[in-house]
């Protein structure tokens, strides 16, 4: 394992280990990384020659001061996780000014309204933020292949939406959900939660699976009543959003229509604990 601090030391030594026909695999992330992490390094690790993860807590996606105050930063830690899993992923842990130079201020991205639904509304400018960072990585990485959980399915799709714009050299793949044994979604924010809380999270899987089962007959807005009403029945957790969108567009699903694929979506506050997951409804 290699662990590199500025873009100056990465770029010069990935010049040292490939050339225009490598096949660089990269995964993003902002540390207190876990096995849906992990899996992501495993999937590049199958098909690239050269891998390499960046761990940077990107302060332009965080639309909550407190949040990026307490987003967990563990990188001795992380950094045995990645070498349990192989000893030549190349790692990128930058400073912020590595990455800014002293201008935190996001670029201004059209993705074709991708951005204006669900964590477009809930965190405004974080997807800004989110294109900001990928396209600054990207630029500095130059992975041929890059991978992305499905469980941030609305940025897997604007992350492709900004490859195909901006018509970046770069085949973006999305990767499926790593779960807890009780179907909660591995996150970083988990770390956070206390084991009570943990157990109890279990509900946010339970009910996109029962809303899934239920949208086989019924409409989305009785789904989306449904979920509410169970949220409403448990104080300790606030459903801020539950929606039924169409997986190309995001659009919320007024009416089904056989020739488009749903996906459920979910945000749910434990606490003061923001958790998301997502269910394909095919
Ligand atoms: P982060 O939340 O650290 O996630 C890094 C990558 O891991 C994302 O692609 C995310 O979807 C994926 N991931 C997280 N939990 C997962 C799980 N349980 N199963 C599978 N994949 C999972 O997403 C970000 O960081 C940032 O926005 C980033 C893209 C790095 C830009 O700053």
């Amino acid at each position: 394992m290699l662990l590199f601090n500025t873009q100056n030391e990465l770029v010069s030594y990935l010049t040292t280990v490939s050339n225009d026909a490598t096949a660089i695999g990269f995964v993003p992330t902002m540390g207190a990384l876990h096995q849906g992490h992990l899996s992501l390094l495993a999937e590049a690790l199958k098909h690239n020659a050269v891998v390499v993860m960046s761990i940077f807590v990107n302060p332009t996606q965080f639309n909550n001061a407190e949040d990026l105050a307490k987003y967990p930063r563990t990188l001795e830690a992380d950094i045995e996780k990645i070498k349990s899993v192989s000893d030549k992923i190349i790692v990128y842990a930058p400073s912020v000014d590595d990455i800014y130079n002293g201008n935190t201020v996001s670029q201004h991205f059209d993705f074709d309204g991708l951005e204006n639904q669900m964590e477009g509304q809930f965190r405004p400018g974080h997807f800004d933020g989110v294109g900001t960072i990928v396209k600054r990585l990207f630029e500095i990485v130059k992975p041929t292949h890059a991978y992305f959980g499905e469980k941030d399915f609305q940025q897997l799709q604007i992350v492709k939406k900004m490859v195909e714009k901006e018509q970046l050299p770069v085949k973006v793949i999305g990767c499926p959900i790593y779960r807890e044994s009780n179907g909660l979604a591995m996150s970083s924010r988990n770390e956070r939660l206390s084991e009570t809380e943990k157990k109890e999270a279990a509900i946010i899987y339970k009910t996109i699976v029962q809303a899934k089962k239920r949208f086989k007959t019924k409409s989305a807005t009785e789904v989306t009543n449904w979920v509410k009403k169970t949220f409403e029945k448990n104080k300790n957790f606030t459903l801020e959003y539950f929606q039924i969108a169409d997986e190309a567009t995001l659009l919320p699903c007024l009416r089904k229509s056989k020739t488009k694929t749903y996906r459920a979506f979910i945000a749910v506050f434990v606490n003061n604990i923001r958790l998301i997951d997502t269910i394909s409804l095919k």
